[in-house]
């Protein structure tokens, strides 16, 4: 399931996609999911579409893109106004192949800015952000939404969203069907997906709640519709799930646990890497029986040298893994 898809023009092989998210999709780690490969599109964590004027390509840890990262898509939070001519324009002149918009993220500090879901929700700042990124990007332009919010007329209103994003030109959808409100509460509503593919020509990718082929596999009825599927927190526990799909992968947690820990020291500044290190730590210590000790071993450590120190220590006693970890409520 999901080998392929073509998305106006640009074949996606396999049609399975590493999701967005803020503080862990960085090129760190991009780099390590690339390594194990399996992956057919990456989506950068959420970028603030005006930064994109101010960083360097070549050394920031969220833009820099390794040579053999090949499908790689730019994520903006946008607001109205933003000079989307000279941000789109800079992301073009970098070999930025792919644009998305990020109209789901909920977080009071993206909502303050009228981006995310309160961009989704404000039909008129909508219409211009999606037309005015549609005339100045020539490249694949998808939007990564929600079902809005929780409302008596919830249908009409993200039917109606639907046929603004198609009439404005965008190429796919990223759907996670949950409301904003339940953030990750509930189940991903795929049953919904059928429904929505209903309203719209555009492609849908879905995502919400996937853990790997089985569980795809298992909502293969409601997936039907889908162009292709997004993982996003199980991504993170195992970097080598898409590599996976097809058969089992010898992994070495050890060395998978280093090599992000030598790639996050590499890209930022020690206070930062350290807390970027214990960030990734709290999903990768899901793979293990009693992975919340070396999460909280980590994520106490006062510098990289001590958390290197305490994954040493817990790798050195061969903890026992679990078959399938669970990242819902991380
Ligand atoms: C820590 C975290 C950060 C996230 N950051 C983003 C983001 O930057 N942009 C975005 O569109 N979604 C973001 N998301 C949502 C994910 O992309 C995805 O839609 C969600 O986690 C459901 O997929 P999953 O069950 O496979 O994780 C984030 C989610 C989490 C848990």
């Amino acid at each position: 399931m999901f080998d392929e898809c073509v998305i106006r023009n640009t074949r996606f092989a396999p049609a399975r996609f590493c999701a967005p998210l803020a503080g862990y999709t960085h090129s760190a780690f991009r780099r390590l999911l690339t390594e194990f490969g399996g992956c057919g599109a990456v989506w950068t964590e959420m970028l603030a579409a005006k930064q994109i004027l101010r960083e360097s390509f070549a050394a920031s840890p969220y833009l820099r893109r390794g040579a053999a990262e090949s499908r790689l898509v730019f994520q903006l939070m946008v607001r109205e106004g933003d000079p989307l001519d000279r941000i789109l324009g800079r992301l073009g002149e970098h070999g930025v192949e792919a644009v998305d918009l990020n109209l789901a993220c909920d977080a009071m500090t993206i909502r303050a800015q009228q981006a995310g879901s309160a961009l989704f929700e404000n039909l008129s700042a909508l219409r211009a952000v999606v037309g005015q990124a549609r005339r100045h990007w020539p490249g694949l332009l998808t939007a990564k939404i929600r079902l809005g919010s929780r409302r008596a007329d919830w249908q009409a209103s993200f039917g109606e969203r639907l046929r603004l994003l198609e009439e404005n030109g965008v190429d796919a959808v990223t759907l996670h069907p949950r409301f904003f409100e339940d953030k990750f509460r509930r189940c991903a509503r795929h049953e919904l997906l059928p429904w929505a593919a209903s309203l719209t020509r555009l492609p849908l990718i879905a995502n919400g709640d996937f853990t790997g082929p089985d569980s795809v596999r298992a909502q293969a009825e409601h997936l039907r519709p889908a162009c292709a599927v997004m993982i996003g927190r199980m991504a993170i526990a195992r970097p080598w799930l898409f590599s996976a799909w097809d058969g089992p992968v010898n992994v070495d947690h050890a060395v998978v646990w280093q090599r992000m820990f030598d790639n996050i020291v590499e890209d930022f500044p020690p206070a930062v890497a350290l807390r970027r290190v214990q960030m990734f730590t709290k999903y990768f210590a899901a793979n293990f029986a009693f992975g919340h000790q070396f999460y909280v071993a980590v994520s106490n450590a006062p510098s990289l040298g001590e958390a290197q120190r305490q994954a040493e220590d817990f790798f050195s006693r061969s903890p026992a893994t679990l078959a399938q970890p669970t990242v819902a409520g991380l």
